[in-house]
């Protein structure tokens, strides 16, 4: 089966497979993270089948809805990898840099490091940030019935993974203990660019928040 194929027949699973996700992580969220992952690829002169699969592959199993269990997503990709016979070296090398993106922050469990794991990381993080992120963001905070915001309640940057998990502060204190941060952890020259202009972007949403909450008129 040529690299082609591959990536038809990997396209058609993570659709299936994601066909009842949540919106944040639906597979048009996998389209944008595979189209800028390509994109940086090709600068980054990265391996374009791993970057692919892997980016493709990335959610197909979210650790949060899978009782913290990080292993299932690169089982999944391993197993139907497998099916379609892609290379061994191939299939690990995906399994890594799913697993490794799995372990969010780079809490350090893992020490992996790849220029595909570096591509695609940063193609992830981006869908995290400008106008695409404040979006998600907003969707993630209406589905778990979050405030938009509450000037009472100031944002945390000590909570552990799971205190986040099951905290109810609202949607703009994500920004300070997430989204802003993101700018300055990514891995590629053209990476960081883009992010600085959607760190830019999300700043200027912010100060249009706060002036429209103060009733500017
Ligand atoms: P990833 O895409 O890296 O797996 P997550 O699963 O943590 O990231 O989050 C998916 C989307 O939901 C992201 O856009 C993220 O910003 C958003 N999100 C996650 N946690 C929160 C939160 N507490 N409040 C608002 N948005 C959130
Ligand atoms: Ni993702």
């Amino acid at each position: 089966m040529d690299s082609q194929e591959v990536i038809s027949k990997t396209v058609g699973f993570v659709k299936e497979t994601l066909k009842h996700a949540e919106s944040g992580h639906d597979w048009w969220h996998i389209q944008r993270v595979w189209n800028t992952s390509k994109h940086l690829a090709e600068l980054e002169n990265a391996d374009m089948l791993i970057v692919e699969l892997a980016a493709l592959l990335h959610d197909i199993a979210d650790s949060k809805f899978n009782g913290g269990n990080e292993e299932i997503g690169p089982r999944k990709a391993g197993e139907f990898l497998n099916a379609i016979h892609v290379n061994e070296d191939v299939i690990q090398h995906v399994q890594k840099i799913i697993l490794n993106m799995s372990f969010k922050a780079s809490l350090g469990t893992v020490e992996f490091h790849s220029k595909e794991l570096a591509v695609v990381q940063d193609a992830d993080r981006l869908d995290a940030i400008g106008a695409i992120g404040i979006a998600r963001a907003f969707t993630y905070g209406g589905f778990k019935n979050r405030e938009i915001y509450n000037p009472e309640i100031k944002p945390n940057l000590t909570m552990s993974k799971e205190e986040y998990k099951n905290s109810s502060a609202p949607t703009i204190n994500h920004f300070y203990e997430k989204l802003l941060l993101l700018k300055d952890k990514m891995n590629t020259e053209t990476g960081k660019k883009l992010a600085r202009e959607r760190h830019a972007f999300m700043e200027q949403y912010l100060q249009q928040f706060y002036a429209e909450w103060e009733g500017e008129l």
